[in-house]
């Protein structure tokens, strides 16, 4: 399978102040088209760090991050903002939604970004898929947790994105909600063909990636 995203010597710290916290050291990793991946490791290590250096929302201290082979650490915000766009689809453990969006609006908003013909139409297929039929009108504080969640995965796959970021996706969802989170996600990388990287601290949900990583002391272990 052909490299999707490949990170070459990643160091990243922050200041805060007069004090320096070094959070990533020395990180080198690839990821292949169609993989699934789970980040793991204990709370303050960084992982969060990743996914945002990954989706380009953070900037390296030092290194290179590769998508497609194109090279994302030297391009410009507005660059790097189109190829998240249009190719990465980041779904995080509070759901991000616009509060004054329907479920429907919030999902065809992305679609509409891209120019997409007929967004609405397409944001009330994925959510009727993700059994939000009944739900399409509502707001997202008439709606549960779990169903947050659906529309926010249903936003983040609207574009097809060939890799997916979620920071522990399960995170404020109970087990049931959990599992059909994880369904969800899972059955739309396979069908797709695209590749999954999820932090997460659920075991059970970290299992079900091909790939483990552990990050500790900064690094992979
Ligand atoms: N913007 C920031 N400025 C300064 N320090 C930060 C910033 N963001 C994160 N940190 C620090 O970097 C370290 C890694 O944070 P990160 O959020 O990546 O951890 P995490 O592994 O996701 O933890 P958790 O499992 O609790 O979500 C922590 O020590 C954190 O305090
Ligand atoms: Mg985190």
């Amino acid at each position: 399978m052909p490299t999707l995203l490949k990170l070459k010597k990643i160091n990243l710290k922050y200041q805060t102040g007069k004090e320096v916290i070094k959070v990533l050291q020395n990180i080198n990793f690839e990821t292949k088209t169609k993989e699934t991946i789970s980040i793991v490791g204990e709370s303050g290590s960084g992982k969060t760090s990743l996914i945002m250096l990954i989706a380009g929302l953070e900037k390296v201290t030092s290194g290179k991050i590769f998508f497609q082979d194109q090279e994302i650490t030297k391009l410009n915000e507005d660059e790097v903002s189109e190829i998240r766009r249009k190719h990465i689809g980041i779904i995080f453990q509070s759901f991000y939604l616009i509060p004054n969006y329907t479920a429907v609006e919030n999902v065809a908003l992305t679609l509409e970004l891209n120019k997409f013909t007929n967004p609405n139409e397409r944001a009330k297929e994925l959510l009727d898929r993700f059994g939000l039929k009944h739900r399409l009108n509502n707001l997202p504080s008439q709606l549960s947790g779990g169903e947050q969640q659906r529309v926010a995965i249903a936003r983040a796959i609207a574009m097809k994105p060939e890799l997916i970021l979620a920071d522990e996706p399960t995170g404020n969802l109970d087990s049931d909600n959990s599992a059909m989170i994880a369904d969800i996600l899972f059955r739309y990388v396979k069908e797709e063909g695209s590749s999954l990287i999820m932090v997460t601290h659920d075991p059970k949900l970290a299992n079900r990636a091909k790939r483990k990583i552990k990050i500790k002391d900064g690094n992979i272990a």
